[in-house]
């Protein structure tokens, strides 16, 4: 059997998320185009001292985590508490692991710096969680004010927290007090020492329906815009189709080549390509590899854009401009915005398409090919 892993992230995503409200539970909600829980995930995967993943959903939400890999699923219950009970269960149950960070999905943006400081503290404490200080201040009250509390006592908890796995799952296993709202709580009724490190504001939870315009403006901040540049070049031959822009169009030539060989497509999805820094067309889709024969070229432009989206990106703005003698572009551009705009889910105002010929000079002034440029402007 092998070793079990050192250090193991569970991530609880069992809840139902009904102050956040929407139609689905909020960890499965769009945010930066990806669902919110997989913003935890992709922050654990990338660290390289977790040695394993688990996730806690509710029973009926596997169609929302269905094709992860190297993940375990593990099925929650009925508060907070019992879906960490029944991760840490199943991290017992297949061999147990050193340490354990616990974390709830609602809280996205979990920074390398948050773990490596949870991991650091844990070399002394049983346990460790991230805390921010209490900034406002802090009364007792309901209709009438309170006392002051001091707020130099008070922090604010986040997750995830982390902990010597053996020494949580007993706290777990023995706790009967009040419903707790984290782990903490149930390790310091075990009479666990919890060290407090730096928070980090980025890791507020999702709570209500309006956190998510709070998480997509941080996202916001975090984006910078970004350029690519795409080039590429086909032969016309006689008789062929004529395939531009994702448009088809009547002419005595068309070009040959890879899949449909619509030359503004391939300088489009390499400009997209090129934003993401994603490598180019050839990498994505390589000419030797028969399905692309033919290929209708909307598809590696549909690609790249979702790549970009993957990535939580947004596409700003795209530019092409065809080099050729003929055909003339000018009636074909409204149909091949349309065409362009459609396929990278933008608004037409958001597409250029122009056209130049190049005097009669070189190879497209001979009508020996077409050649296209384009530039894609993104925010990742
Ligand atoms: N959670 C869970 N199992 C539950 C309840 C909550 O795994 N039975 C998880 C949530 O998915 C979330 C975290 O615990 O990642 C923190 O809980 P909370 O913010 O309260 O989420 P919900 O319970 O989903 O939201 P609400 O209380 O508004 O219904
Ligand atoms: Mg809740």
């Amino acid at each position: 059997m092998p070793s079990p892993p050192h250090i193991t992230a569970l991530i609880v995503a069992a809840g139902k998320g009904e102050r956040a409200g929407g139609a689905l539970p909020k960890q499965f909600q769009p945010l930066g185009g990806k669902p919110m829980l997989a913003w935890s995930i992709e922050a654990f995967a990338a660290h390289p001292a977790i040695g394993a993943l688990y996730v806690v959903i509710g029973a009926g939400q596997e169609e929302h985590v269905r094709g992860l890999k190297d993940i375990e699923i593990i099925t929650g219950g009925a508060t907070r508490a019992d879906s960490v009970r029944n991760g840490l269960e199943a991290i017992a149950a297949s061999g147990g692991t050193s340490k354990i960070l616990i974390h709830d999905a609602a809280r996205p943006f979990l920074s390398a710096a948050v773990i490596d400081r949870l991991l650091d503290a844990l070399k002394t404490a049983s346990g460790a969680i991230p805390a921010l200080p209490s900034v406002d201040t802090l009364a007792l009250g309901a209709d009438t004010l309170g006392d002051t509390v001091d707020r130099s006592q008070i922090v604010r908890v986040q997750t995830p927290q982390a902990f010597h796995f053996d020494a949580i799952l007993d706290a777990h296993r023995a706790y009967t007090g009040p419903a707790a709202t984290d782990d903490a709580q149930i390790a310091r009724a075990a009479g666990l020492r919890v060290a407090i490190v730096a928070g980090d504001p980025a890791l507020e939870k999702i709570t209500m329906a309006e956190d998510f315009t709070r998480a997509e403006a941080q996202l916001e901040r975090r984006r910078t815009s970004r350029t690519g540049l795409g080039y590429d070049v086909h032969r016309l031959e006689a008789g062929a189709p004529l395939w531009l822009c994702g448009v088809n169009i009547a002419h005595t030539h068309g070009l040959s080549g890879h899949s449909d060989a619509d030359v503004a497509l391939h300088a489009l999805t390499d400009a997209l390509l090129g934003a993401a820094a994603e490598g180019d067309i050839g990498a994505h889709f390589p000419p030797s590899d028969p399905q692309w024969r033919g290929a209708a070229s909307h598809l590696f432009v549909e690609h790249a854009a979702s790549l970009i989206r993957a990535k939580g990106g947004i596409i700003d703005h795209v530019d092409i401009t065809l080099i050729c003698e003929a055909p003339k572009i000018g009636p074909h551009r409204e149909a091949m915005c349309a065409a362009v705009a459609q396929m990278l889910a933008l608004t037409v105002a958001q597409v250029s398409i122009k056209a130049t010929t190049t005097e009669r000079l070189g190879f497209t002034g001979r009508g020996e090919g077409i050649a296209a440029q384009a530039v894609a402007t993104i925010r990742l």
